[in-house]
């Protein structure tokens, strides 16, 4: 029988069959062997009779590493064993209907919630459950899978494995998987609320977070024990795809903003009036945490100051909590210096002169009276300082009318370098919505971008950012 001696090839071949076995981690006379085995078609027979054994696969082994979807990404979902199982068979579809390819593994313990053939049919191709199987390691195999994708996501991310992954175990191809992968990984953790109060789960979640990996939720409300509540809710399948795009975003793309530090304020303020009354507006904080999200996607160092918000702290960010236009500019003038600031909270203009220490009574035939102070203006103060002034300063004008005109006037009264002006008319449904139309003013120029989605202007504004600070004209 013929032998071949991979040193004998010749150098562009030995050169294609290194690249190819060093992106597929195996030896290069493994990746020969691989090659020759699919060649001979053996791998077809081989899968055809696992096939039959496991039912839920895919009829041969040949799975080519997933083609990235519409959107050019991939991801690795690994489903743990909980009852929020469920929710991630959604969760494929959503990343799906992103354009992003999906490949799942089913730990044995979320296979009693759900069936490989089910996410399977959903994410469009074979499901992986086993380490010890031998035509997975013979064809994909586990260094394989974890590295073939931009992003690793955990939903559920149950309090086992969520322990198991801060002891660095390997006992199963989940977190074989999550040992070997040298990419992104997103935890969405669920279980029960003692479990995740716990002294050790919560050991395990400052190691995890120290080794790096990004935590969504959970969130708190109903469990699905009956009777119980509190925090543990695995964190909505949409909640996730937002936090994935923070990484999927930018995979592939440039890291527009590395290394530059970018503070951002977000969200309406609440000016008290006595402990239990505020004044307050409509801002959901939907665009201020969608561009902080961007700015930590495209490798910027992000800080942001938000008021309250119902919405998730955003994946990679330094998020500061803050009631008052007053505790924002001292937390926003704490997080400087920075290279850029972005100004999009709805600070409230005004707060009450003196706000009483016990709740206001009605008062017969009367009603009290609110003296009103003017706040500070964050944008203004940041934008006029004499030393650590960021080079880009950024505001936002929320007008009803005069959009543009209103827009130049507030670039020069502010001191600020961009004004991002957006129409909250009544009718535009922009404040609290999922879209907004913006124009960029400048000293000099005024571009109207399309309507989009928040998410998109915000990146759309990451970019253009990106290029001021690399010297492009703004
Ligand atoms: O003056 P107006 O509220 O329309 O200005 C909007 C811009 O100024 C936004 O960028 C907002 O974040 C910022 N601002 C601020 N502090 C205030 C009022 C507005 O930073 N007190």
């Amino acid at each position: 029988m013929a032998s071949l001696t991979i040193r004998k090839l010749d150098d562009a071949l030995k050169k294609r069959l290194r690249l190819r076995a060093a992106q597929n981690g195996r030896s290069m006379e493994d990746e020969a062997r691989t090659i020759l085995r699919r060649a001979a078609g053996e791998d077809v027979r081989a899968e055809a009779q696992a096939g039959k054994r496991r039912g839920a696969r895919r009829s041969t082994t040949e799975q080519p590493e997933p083609a990235p979807g519409a959107g050019g990404k991939r991801a690795l979902l690994i489903i743990g064993g909980g009852i929020a199982a469920y929710k991630s068979l959604d969760l494929i579809r959503r990343l799906r209907e992103r354009g992003a390819a999906v490949r799942c593994i089913l730990t044995a313990a979320a296979q009693q919630f759900i069936t490989p053939l089910a996410a399977g049919a959903l994410a469009g191709g074979r499901v992986f459950t086993d380490l010890f199987d031998a035509a997975t390691e013979l064809d994909v195999g586990h260094i394989r899978l974890a590295r073939e994708t931009d992003l690793v996501i955990v939903a559920p991310a149950t309090a086992d494995l969520m322990a198991k992954m801060a002891g660095g175990h390997a006992d199963d191809l989940a977190t074989a998987v999550l040992l070997a992968t040298d990419r992104p990984v997103l935890i969405a953790p669920a279980m029960n609320p003692h479990m995740w109060e716990h002294a050790a789960t919560r050991r395990n979640l400052v190691q995890l977070a120290a080794d790096g990996v990004s935590v969504i939720g959970p969130n708190a409300g109903e469990m699905a024990e009956a009777g119980e509540a509190g925090t543990g809710r695995m964190a909505e399948p949409l909640e996730i795809v937002a936090a994935a795009w923070t990484f999927l975003g930018v995979a592939g793309g440039d890291q527009v903003l590395a290394g530059a530090r970018v503070v951002v304020t977000s969200g309406p303020t609440h000016e008290p009036i006595d402990p239990v009354r505020y004044i307050a507006n409509r801002s959901s904080g939907k665009q201020g945490h969608a561009i902080a999200a961007a700015a930590a996607a495209a490798g910027a160092e992000v800080t942001l100051v938000s008021g309250p918000v119902t919405l998730p702290d955003p994946v990679g960010v330094r998020t500061i909590r803050v009631e008052t236009a007053q505790d924002m500019l001292a937390a926003v003038t704490k997080a400087l210096p920075a290279d850029v600031g972005v100004f999009a909270a709805a600070v409230a203009d005004w707060r009450v002169e003196k706000p009483t220490a016990s709740k206001i009574k009605k008062q017969d035939g009367g009603t009290p009276k609110l003296g009103l102070v003017e706040n500070p203006d964050i944008l203004a103060t940041v934008a006029r300082r004499n030393s650590g002034r960021p080079k880009l300063v950024v505001g936002f004008a929320a007008e009803t009318d005069h959009l543009i005109e209103h827009a130049r006037e507030k670039l020069k009264r502010k001191g600020c370098d961009w004004i991002v002006a957006n129409d909250v008319s009544a009718g535009s449904g922009v404040m609290g919505g999922d879209r907004n139309t913006v124009h960029l003013v400048t000293a000099d120029s005024v571009e109207s971008w399309p309507p989009q989605s928040k998410e998109a202007v915000a990146r759309a504004l990451v970019a253009r950012i990106g290029a001021a600070l690399a010297g492009a004209p703004r």
